[in-house]
């Protein structure tokens, strides 16, 4: 599951950031993640870690979400592509939530490596809202998809940024939820942030929609594009 080159950058990042790794909490088509006990500050504290994967990684795509311009892409290796998208994934990490946006804190990188704060309890994920689909009907529906998209405007307005691939996969719940997997986040001036957050305001009204939360997709981005700077 884990490639050599791996395995020796998790190696150099405990020495000053793990005490011990934990278990498998997702294996996935880009990414590994797995449970830690990290150390920050001289403090032990959950860690999730995130692992891209450079061989068998699928995703081509990158090259939308990194440049707005192809014509340099040829010089870059796919491995230094995977390395930044890591450092991408955790400076729209310490973007957000220096902003208070709701997302995992982030606390450290190495080539394709990413040590966050562990969103769950007694090294138990909090599940995600497609994980938890059939039990949200007995929750506060209404409330959740306030609160997030009181988190997407603050993103859009305080980070300047746009997830871009926003959806009940990506949103994680902890008591409150919480957004995750950041690495495709783009600054607001990217030549298709507006698609993106269109796209992404379209997937979650999708989905809340099933649970009977009636919101005008139209509405919401207007909220949010025109809102700006108040949040
Ligand atoms: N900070 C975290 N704390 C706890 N669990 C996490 C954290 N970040 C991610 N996870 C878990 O790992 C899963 C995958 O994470 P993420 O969405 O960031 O990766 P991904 O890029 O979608 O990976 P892939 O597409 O390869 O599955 C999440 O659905 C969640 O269950
Ligand atoms: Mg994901």
């Amino acid at each position: 599951m884990l490639d050599l080159r791996t395995l020796r950058t998790l190696y150099k990042l405990s020495k000053k950031y793990i005490k011990a790794l934990g278990g498998v909490i997702s294996t996935g088509k880009e990414a590994n993640v797995f449970y830690a006990d990290g150390i920050y500050e001289g403090k032990v504290v959950p860690m999730a870690v995130k692992t891209y994967r450079i061989e068998t990684s699928s995703f081509d795509d990158l090259d939308e979400y990194i440049f707005g311009d192809k014509r340099f892409d040829y010089r870059i290796s796919h491995k230094d592509k995977i390395f930044l998208w890591t450092e991408k994934e955790f400076r729209n990490l310490e973007r957000a939530y220096e902003a208070g946006v709701r997302v995992p804190k982030p606390y450290a990188y190495m080539k394709n490596v990413l040590l966050m704060e562990f969103i769950g309890e007694n090294e138990i994920p909090a599940p995600t809202l497609v994980e938890i689909r059939k039990e949200l009907v007995e929750l506060d529906v209404e409330g959740i998809f306030s609160d997030i998209l009181d988190n997407i405007k603050r993103l859009y307005s305080k980070a300047e940024l746009v997830h871009a691939d926003l959806s009940e996969y990506n949103i994680m719940l902890l008591d409150k939820p919480v957004i995750i997997d950041m690495g495709q986040a783009v600054l607001r001036d990217h030549p298709k942030a507006m698609e993106f957050l269109k796209r992404d305001i379209k997937n979650l009204v999708r989905f809340f929609r099933k649970f009977g939360v009636k919101e005008d997709e139209e509405q919401i981005y207007e909220e949010i594009v025109g809102g700006d700077d108040e949040a």
